[in-house]
């Protein structure tokens, strides 16, 4: 088959694009730079996928609302005043089109319009109609109420949304995935989302971002400054990093590994200075208590990057990090990230954590402007042509490892079957 950026092949077909034989993996690199492409995913991927909408600890309490793009549409977020369920409503006024929502986070009783004054309440309800009496009797105040989005669920504190009325439940979307928000949710006990977000563009395909965040062999060679900055602060790097990548189905997938930085829960490093130490001992030994000895080490030494399909990683290291991304075109896309942290933290540890939120994965901290480098330095590589594939083969070998390529492997399987289904949705 003649492969051209201009007309990438098999698609809607099947196959094509992602190509798997014995221990040989690649994807062609139109799927980085077309524009056919990136539109057929808003069509496939996103609008048939359950994406994250946010953290039910963003809105507490009753009236609590934030809005937020999602799958690149504008979507609020609201927990009722009157049950306390928190919903998800396309963010338009049933007159006639305005964003009826319009800050980014706050508390209301009521949702006025700011064009004509129709308002709603947090149910959705149309509750008020200017001019009432121009409508006679026939105005049906209960149709007119505002849409929420057509699924939404939630999953131990994190809600999903999907576009797609008939997408599997929740539950079963998440798949192997569960496991690992378990594991994060159960470390952190009672956790909330410490207000305020990372917000930064980046001038690549978003499909290198999903790559890089479970690349677990970029960190040596990328990272160099910061492991260096490590060393310095006296961090004793010898153990290295080691552990496994997985593919937990439907596209999800991790990596789970050791490395030589701290974790606030409740892994000691000298950085944390000598005062935290017997607060991450209790910790530790809350944990061990709650989920016995094995349970507990493994939310306490090991790290994880978790991938859930499309756009969502939770980052587990010496933070934890809720990121997600859209992509703007074929080319770019825009990164959002916040921080999720016990509640009842001690300040020392909650400060080094938003230390690490801001030193190491921040926009302007030691990883994301390296990780950045890399994902903008593919895009270009990807413009001067000559190289129709990229290879994504490593580990085939053998039983994949943190540092093999299997995770990603996982990620392009799912989104080849997204793409190249005959549903249209990859059911
Ligand atoms: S568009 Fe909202 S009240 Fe008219
Ligand atoms: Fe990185």
């Amino acid at each position: 088959m003649t492969v051209t950026d201009s007309a990438p092949p098999g698609l809607g077909t099947g196959g094509g694009l992602v190509e798997e034989e014995a221990h040989r993996f690649r994807v062609h690199r139109s799927t980085m730079t077309s524009p056919e492409i990136h539109a057929l995913e808003l069509k496939r991927v996103f609008a048939h996928s359950w994406l994250y909408v946010g953290h039910e600890s963003e809105v507490r309490n009753p009236g609590d609302y934030v809005r937020r793009p999602v799958g690149g549409r504008p979507v609020f977020m609201v927990r009722s005043v009157k049950s306390g369920v928190v919903r998800v409503f396309h963010n338009t006024c049933t007159h006639r089109g305005a964003v009826v929502c319009r800050k980014d986070a706050g508390n209301a009783k009521v949702f006025q319009c700011f064009y004509h004054a129709w308002s709603f309440d947090t149910e959705g309800r149309l509750v008020g109609v200017p001019g009432r009496e121009a409508y006679g009797e026939e105005l049906d105040l209960d149709a007119l109420g505002l849409r929420p989005v057509v699924r939404t669920a939630s999953y131990r504190g994190f809600v999903f949304a999907s576009f797609d009325p008939d997408i599997v439940e929740l539950d079963d979307y998440l798949a192997g995935a569960k496991e690992y928000l378990d594991l994060a949710a159960d470390g952190l006990g009672d956790a909330e989302i410490i207000s305020g977000t990372n917000q930064y563009a980046i001038d690549a395909n978003w499909k290198l971002l999903v790559e890089n965040s479970i690349d677990g062999y970029h960190a040596a060679p990328t990272h160099d400054t910061y492991f260096k900055y490590l060393v310095a602060l006296g961090t004793d790097l010898r153990s290295g990093v080691d552990g496994i990548g997985r593919s937990l189905g439907n596209g999800h997938a991790v990596i789970d590994y050791h490395a030589p930085w701290g974790r606030p829960v409740a892994k000691w490093e000298p950085m944390f200075g000598d005062a935290a130490r017997e607060e991450i001992d209790r910790i530790r030994a809350e944990l061990v208590e709650t989920y016995g000895e094995e349970r507990a080490m493994r939310m306490a030494e090991t790290n994880r990057n978790l991938f859930i399909y499309p756009n969502l990683i939770i980052n587990d290291i010496m933070a934890v990090t809720v990121r997600t991304f859209m992509p703007r075109s074929a080319s770019s896309m825009e990164v959002t990230a916040w921080e999720l942290a016990p509640r009842d933290e001690m300040p020392q540890l909650r400060q080094r954590r938003l230390d690490s939120f801001l030193t190491f994965l921040g926009p302007g901290g030691f990883a994301t402007p390296d990780d950045i480098e890399a994902l903008e330095s593919c895009q270009q590589g990807f413009r001067s042509g000559g190289v129709e594939w990229s290879d994504i083969s490593r580990g085939m070998a053998r039983e994949p490892r943190a540092d093999d390529e299997e995770q990603m492997r996982s990620f392009w399987r799912r989104w080849n079957t997204q793409m190249t289904s005959s549903d249209g949705a990859g059911r």
